[in-house]
């Protein structure tokens, strides 16, 4: 690779060594391709309500919109943004126009598919609509989100549009894992798909409801998959009882609406057609395995050539690589030699606190360039106007199990051709725009056509305790797509293995499985609470499982690294870092109220996020009184914490081999430790991990080292088939 872009390789800071963008040639060359776009969705014109006998399973009815098109000629040449009101920006969304007909719809069918353009207001206009018009009567409206933050966001969003002085909890409200925000007033409540799950867990009929509306539903995420089969024996359920219907919409931005209809009993489609700009494509002539610096690359040949305002969207995989980028960008753009207008930088990812991510709908002042570097979030979830080019790296992280190997890992893989898509859409919204796809053309028709559903690629652990506590084994569930038998298989056994069931075969739930569904935790942290009384360290064991639950607290700003990891020392524990995790807690707690945010701020510590982690521990400490779980604490024993946390983790231990080399001992896949851990460098003999993160190699992240006589004392069932090399 050109020498020049070492500067960029690693997230180091670039060296002095000058960056020259100006008269080099560009090492990213892209093919243009006119006129590109998605292969528009099978649409059929509905000509009567009785026509419903038509040869499609699917009937379709298509309503157009005008774009809204504020602050844009049509030519695509930006104007100064007139200030709307919120309702006016409300009635300038492209579903306004046809809010009655659609109502209509809504009201005639019991289910039916919502499919438009992202932007165009489904999410926060539909449920509003309903309201209005009193449909959901004495129930509530319901609307699941994939991702807590746009649960948050939205809520928030509507709230304020509703307006009359109300705050979100009053008539709209949210509910996401650890966070409540409803009250008995509460018509529209966003809530994530997996809380939808788990009141369904003690409300199988889900009665607090009238409307349920499955947003994102092309995400296919586990829960929504689960919801899917959950909510139409509900409405079945609630209609042969003669209660109450519920009534089911299915919003999404682009789906295949034949597969979801035929499932849904081919229940009727409504494509809301919004008006979308021609986007420029463009492929790359050979294939980059350095996507970063070629984003980076790219983002600089974009900023030198195009008008001030035209705003970039770069598409990358998660906040290691999108806070690297955004620093190489940062610094690059002072460089004196660099072209183009000011720079705003945005970053946007999920474990970003929401008001944070809320900032990147900030317009930036005229003559300024913003530039939002994302997840996927900013595929669907989101919608930023001004955006004139796309960057679309083509990956993205995903978590998947292998039965395999045993392991779930976070893997960053390539996206699908519908990702593509709609990654393009984005740069069409409101005028035209450019998208450089950062791989060849050839590479594009080598991607699958559409995402694997998470059901079909997650460790199914949780999901079939929870279909077990709603009394239905996952094997004879109606899943719109059929989760692999092995897979299946593999969750029973780990339960058993838990204590959860009794056995695979009938897999009746024990007490302690049980018990397990009331934490909205995986199993396998639900298991170390359930033990911790044995082992007398529930205060330690709730503090861990609260981190391990939470986002990072750590904080390493790349300029700043060396001196968080030094004034962070003092925490570090030899037994890994589950136990540093710990002191950070301790030392927390005993620091005065009013000192807590220089403390944290002098330790690198972010302050939201360990106050979260206090509320995240005192929710669980709830569950465990309800459990009968008496308070202890195991003091400076650590050996007793790490026993306890071997008892729901014990498939995740792995054994440095004669080689020196990390094998996890479930499946002998190999393994190595992430440089973050505090045991990097330091090979203890073995080790219990948290999770797996996939890039060049597999590595362990969140590690404690535990005693080879400790796995057969305290997972005999298990240890007693598994052979451990004696030091
Ligand atoms: O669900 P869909 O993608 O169709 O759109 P939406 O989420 O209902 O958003 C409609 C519009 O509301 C977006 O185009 C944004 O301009 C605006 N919006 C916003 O300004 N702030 C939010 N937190 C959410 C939406
Ligand atoms: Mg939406």
């Amino acid at each position: 690779m050109d020498s020049k872009y070492n500067v960029m390789g690693n997230g180091n800071k670039p060296s002095t060594s000058k960056f020259h963008l100006k008269n080099k040639p560009f090492p990213i060359i892209f093919n243009l391709k006119k006129n590109g776009g998605p292969p528009s969705p099978k649409k059929i014109k509905l000509n009567d309500e009785n026509d419903s006998k038509s040869k499609s399973s699917t009937v379709t009815t298509v309503l157009h919109m005008n774009g809204s098109s504020n602050g844009t000629k049509a030519n695509g040449i930006k104007t100064t943004k007139p200030k709307l009101s919120i309702q006016d920006q409300r009635r300038s969304l492209p579903i306004f126009a046809n809010r009655n007909k659609l109502l209509g719809l809504i009201k005639s069918h019991e289910t039916l598919i919502i499919v438009g353009e992202t932007g165009c207001g489904k999410t926060t206009q539909i449920p509003q609509y309903i309201h209005s018009a009193r449909l959901e009567e004495s129930g509530c409206i319901g609307i699941t989100q994939p991702r807590r933050v746009a649960a948050i966001s939205i809520a928030k969003r509507v709230a304020q549009e509703h307006g009359g002085g109300m705050d979100v909890g009053d008539l709209v409200g949210y509910t996401v894992r650890f966070e409540d925000v409803t009250s008995k007033k509460t018509k529209i409540k966003y809530l994530t798909d997996g809380m939808l799950l788990r009141e369904a867990m003690f409300d199988k009929l889900l009665m607090n409801y009238t409307v349920i509306i499955l947003d994102e539903a092309h995400e296919r995420t586990i829960h929504t998959d689960v919801l899917f089969g959950v909510v139409k024996n509900a409405q079945k359920k609630r209609k042969e009882r003669n209660i109450a219907p519920l009534k089911i919409l299915i919003m999404s931005a682009t789906m295949d609406v034949d597969h979801f209809s035929s499932y849904f009993n081919n229940c009727r489609a409504v494509y809301l057609e919004g008006r979308t700009y021609p986007v420029n494509m463009y492929y790359t002539i050979k294939p980059h395995d350095d996507y970063q610096t070629a984003c980076v690359s790219t983002f600089f040949k974009i900023h030198r050539e195009a008008p001030p305002n035209y705003d970039v969207l770069i598409f990358l995989t998660g906040q290691e690589e999108i806070e690297a980028v955004a620093h190489q960008i940062r610094i690059l753009s002072k460089d004196p030699e660099v072209e183009g207008p000011p720079l705003k930088i945005f970053t946007l990812f999920g474990a970003q606190p929401s008001t944070m991510q809320l900032s990147v709908f900030q317009p930036v002042p005229e003559g300024h360039r913003k530039v939002v570097i994302s997840t996927n979030i900013a595929e669907t979830s989101v919608t930023i106007s001004g955006i004139r080019y796309i960057i679309d790296s083509g990956m993205v992280k995903v978590r998947s199990f292998h039965p395999a190997t045993g392991l779930e890992m976070l893997k960053i893989q390539r996206i699908s051709q519908e990702q593509a898509w709609q990654r393009t859409g984005r740069a069409g919204r409101d005028s035209e725009g450019c998208c450089y796809r950062l791989y060849t053309r050839s590479q594009f028709e080598l991607m699958s056509k559409s995402s694997t559903p998470e059901i079909q690629r997650a460790n199914l652990n949780s999901v079939v305790l929870q279909l077990l506590a709603l009394g239905i084994q996952a094997q004879y569930f109606d899943f719109m797509s059929k989760p692999p038998p092995d897979a299946v298989a593999a969750a029973l056994e780990q339960l058993k293995l838990l204590g959860a069931i009794e056995d695979t075969e009938n897999s009746k739930l024990t007490e302690i499985g049980r018990k397990m569904t009331k934490f909205p935790l995986d199993p396998r942290f639900s298991k170390i609470l359930l033990t911790a009384q044995q082992y007398g360290c529930l205060e330690e064991a709730l503090i861990v499982v609260a981190f391990l639950s939470g986002e990072s607290v750590l904080l390493n700003p790349s300029s700043r690294k060396e001196q968080a990891q030094i004034v962070r020392q003092k925490f570090c524990s030899g037994y890994g870092d589950h136990v540093t995790l710990l002191n950070i807690y301790r030392e927390f707690s005993n620091v005065g109220q009013s000192n807590k945010r220089a403390w944290c701020h002098e330790h690198f510590i972010n302050m939201r996020n360990i106050l979260n982690v206090r509320e995240i521990r005192s929710q669980l400490e709830e569950i465990c009184k309800s459990c009968d779980i008496p308070s202890s604490s195991c003091g400076s024993q650590m050996d007793l914490l790490r026993k306890c946390l071997i008892s729901g983790l014990f498939m995740n231990v792995a054994e440095l081999n004669r080689d020196r080399q990390y094998v996890a001992l479930h499946k002998r896949q190999a393994v190595c430790i992430h440089p973050s851990s505090v045991l990097h460098g330091q090979q203890p003999h073995l080790v219990l991990f948290t999770e797996v993160v996939q890039t060049s190699k597999c590595y362990l992240r969140n590690l404690s080292t535990v005693e080879a006589e400790w796995l057969l004392e305290v997972a005999p069932d298990y240890f007693k088939h598994v052979n451990i090399r004696t030091k």
